[in-house]
């Protein structure tokens, strides 16, 4: 009970910015103006289903060539099919998102075609029900945030994504409800699994990733995190039910999540170098509540990932 009201305080707090009414607000059609890509090389994770797939086609339509990943072959040649004309500028590529060694050969598929100007850490998922990967780790934070590390430092180590390079990560509105927290980013059994609590976790840590890119120097990409708002998506319809039903006249279309990553990509702006989060392109604090400062730092964090992979290789090695 106590947990249904702090859920109906949360989702009051943030209404007027993250339902439809804050993008119409925030982003007055005048500045809606057509957005180009020419020449640059994408990569969007995700990219078959709800926000991801609006980012996806916009970068293809807008001139932009796009490595498009996904999981499901069937979705993947579906979604290609359907950009039309843009077809030539999309290459559908098969890979679950909660393997490392699949974003591995992912990473490695990308780096050998050249340059890369955007990545779009996309994939996100809320998973209810606690289970592990092949390789071991909790399939929630694997595909939330493990692998995007294992994506964007692959790519960027391999020299495919550099100074020129921006890196957008999807985080959500729900990481305002928590302070990072390395021991509940993974639970290591259903009893201790929250998905609720995991998924916050795991978003609050794409903030502090965001961090750890910028903090790298000149050299390294260009990182922004952003949230896309409350949007109607098949993520919403299976993980949040009851919230959709609730909220459905205001949730935003998949265009309206998409907007500020493609408007991040089309106007390039520097380092935030005191933080920060993307919404409707402003950019917003990193906390709302006093008490979700003050968790885990970026070092931490990084050090936590990789001894999270360094576990998974020693797995597959023994
Ligand atoms: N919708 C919202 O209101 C909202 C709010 C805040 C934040 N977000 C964030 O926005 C991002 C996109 O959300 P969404 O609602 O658009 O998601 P969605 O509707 O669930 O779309 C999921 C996409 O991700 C792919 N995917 C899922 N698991 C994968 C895996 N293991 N490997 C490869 N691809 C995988 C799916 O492809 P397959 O079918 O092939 O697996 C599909 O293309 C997420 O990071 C989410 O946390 C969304």
């Amino acid at each position: 009970m106590l947990k249904q009201v702090a859920a109906l305080a949360f989702y009051a707090r943030f209404f007027r910015d993250f339902s439809r009414l804050g993008f119409e607000r925030r982003v007055p059609p005048s500045e809606r103006r057509e957005l180009r890509f020419d020449d640059q090389r994408w990569v969007v994770t995700g990219a078959t289903g709800g926000i991801g797939r609006a980012i996806a086609l916009a970068a293809a339509a807008g001139g932009a060539q796009v490595i498009a990943l996904a999981r499901d072959p069937v979705k993947l040649d579906d979604f290609a099919e359907t950009a039309g004309p843009h077809r030539v500028r999309i290459e559908p590529v098969c890979v679950d998102l909660a393997l490392v060694s699949a974003v591995r050969a992912a990473v490695e598929h990308t780096a050998r075609k050249g340059r890369l100007d955007v990545v779009v850490a996309n994939v996100g998922v809320m998973l209810h029900d606690w289970r592990t990967t092949v390789e071991g780790l909790e399939t929630g934070v694997a595909t939330n945030l493990i692998n995007h590390f294992v994506l964007v430092e692959g790519l960027r180590r391999s020299g495919a994504l550099g100074s020129n390079g921006l890196v957008v990560s999807m985080s959500s509105g729900g990481m305002y409800g928590a302070r990072l927290d390395l021991d509940a980013l993974e639970a290591r059994s259903a009893d201790a699994h929250d998905g609720f609590t995991a998924y916050a976790q795991h978003k609050r840590a794409q903030v502090e990733l965001t961090r750890y890119w910028n903090g790298l120097g000149p050299s390294a990409p260009v990182a922004h995190v952003m949230h896309p708002g409350w949007v109607d998506t098949d993520g919403v319809r299976s993980a949040l039910p009851g919230f959709r039903r609730i909220l459905a006249r205001y949730l935003r279309t998949a265009e309206q999540g998409a907007d500020t990553a493609l408007w991040l990509a089309a106007t390039h702006p520097p380092r935030p170098g005191r933080g920060g989060i993307w919404l409707d392109r402003h950019l917003d604090p990193e906390h709302a509540f006093g008490f979700t400062r003050g968790g885990a730092t970026a070092p931490e964090l990084v050090a936590w990932i990789e001894r999270r992979i360094a576990d998974v290789d020693a797995r597959s090695a023994g």
